[in-house]
């Protein structure tokens, strides 16, 4: 791994790719991990998948690491990063308290796509909580992130693998795409399965606040605390409670406008197609046939009854909608019910951004 240093940030000749593809998570673990934890353990950044989307990890206690993801993402200094973990028991010395809602929510959803809020101590780096006094923490269920993390022996700073602003990866092709030569490098360990990023729930507050929808469910998460427990993130702001930093930025986006339709697709192709434009349509399978011949580039988003189908594959399709060179895209909208609610919050903020 040959490390260049370019105007204070780090680049490299090339980003290794350590393929654990076939590796079913069983005895004996791959060279290749051992080799990919090693390098985080030395303090470079590698990418990994997880369940949710790709990850960018690196040293959650060492400051110089954490700079390392911010740089190669552009990532804005003042959106703190998630700590995964790779065992429960790793929490502990990362967090001040645990509240009991974090405690039953770790209970029933670790290892999986949650991501808890809770007070901090001081064992990270400052840049990976961005000045706050809480810490996000994760326990991934992929195996080969789990096995990442154990193989480095230290808490895992990640966000999403992506320059900041495009879409998460949910391949590891996405992340080379985006991120190569700028870090040391990538595991590749097949597509990630839910395909949208970890639902963030703050717990420092009497009541549990999603501040970001995804991967479990607002119906799961009522199921384990009540109804009465939980707020959302709108409400929470008119209280006070701090959202999801990250939240604000721009995210997800294809350079083309994205448009969400929610009836009247044609007309509305029609109408850019007479002004000049390409179109792309972005829609469920379903709707293939009576809308194809409006688009100039037509993306099937997957069965309409599938709805998981889609939310893995959305990502993939807004990078192929930012690429087809379309002048409008133009998207399909969906209930705001299961994972129906992340895959909108996605859209939206998409949308809101082009
Ligand atoms: O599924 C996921 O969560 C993926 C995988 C790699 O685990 N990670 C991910 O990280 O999506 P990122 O950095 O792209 O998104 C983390 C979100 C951001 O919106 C950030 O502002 C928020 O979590 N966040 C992090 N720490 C926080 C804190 N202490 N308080 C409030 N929000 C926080
Ligand atoms: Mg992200």
């Amino acid at each position: 791994m040959e490390r260049l240093k370019r105007g204070g940030k780090l680049s490299y000749k090339h980003t290794k790719i350590w393929n654990v593809d076939n590796w079913d998570g069983k005895e004996p673990l791959p060279p290749e991990l051992e080799e990919a934890g090693l390098c985080i353990s030395r303090g470079e950044a590698v990418a990994f998948p997880t369940e949710t989307v790709y990850g960018l990890g690196a040293d959650a206690r060492r400051d110089t690491a954490v700079e390392q993801i911010f740089a190669a993402k552009g990532r804005p200094g003042d959106n703190p990063l998630i700590v995964h973990i790779g065992d429960r028991s790793q929490w502990h010395p990362l967090v001040s308290s645990i509240p009991d809602m974090a405690e039953k929510l770790a209970d029933a959803f670790w290892p999986g796509p949650l991501t808890l809020i809770v007070p901090k101590s001081d064992a990270v780096s400052e840049k990976v909580t961005a000045g706050l006094d809480s810490l996000a923490v994760r326990m991934p269920e992929h195996p080969v992130a789990r096995a990442l993390i154990n193989e480095a022996g230290v808490p895992v700073a990640a966000p999403s693998a992506n320059r900041s602003g495009r879409p998460s990866p949910t391949k590891a092709e996405h992340v080379t795409y985006d991120l190569d030569g700028q870090i040391a490098g990538i595991v590749q360990g097949g597509d990630a399965g839910y395909g949208l990023e970890s639902t963030v729930v703050d717990c420092t507050g009497e009541k549990a606040v999603i501040l970001r929808p995804g991967g479990i469910t607002r119906e799961q998460l009522t199921d384990v605390l009540g109804a009465e427990h939980i707020v959302q993130a709108d409400a929470a702001a008119e209280e006070d409670t701090p959202k999801a930093p990250g939240m604000k930025y721009r995210h997800y986006a294809p350079s083309s406008p994205l448009v969400l339709i929610e009836g009247g697709m044609q007309k509305a192709a029609l109408a850019a197609r007479r002004e000049g434009k390409t179109v792309g349509i972005m829609a469920v399978d379903e709707h293939r046939r009576e809308l194809e011949a409006s688009a100039d580039v037509f993306i099937p988003l997957g069965s309409k009854d599938k709805p998981a189908g889609i939310a893995a594959k959305l990502y993939d399709n807004l990078r192929a909608a930012d690429q087809s060179g379309v002048d409008v895209i133009f998207c399909e909208t969906f209930p705001k019910e299961g994972i129906g609610e992340a895959v909108m919050n996605r859209l939206e903020k998409a949308a809101s951004a082009s």
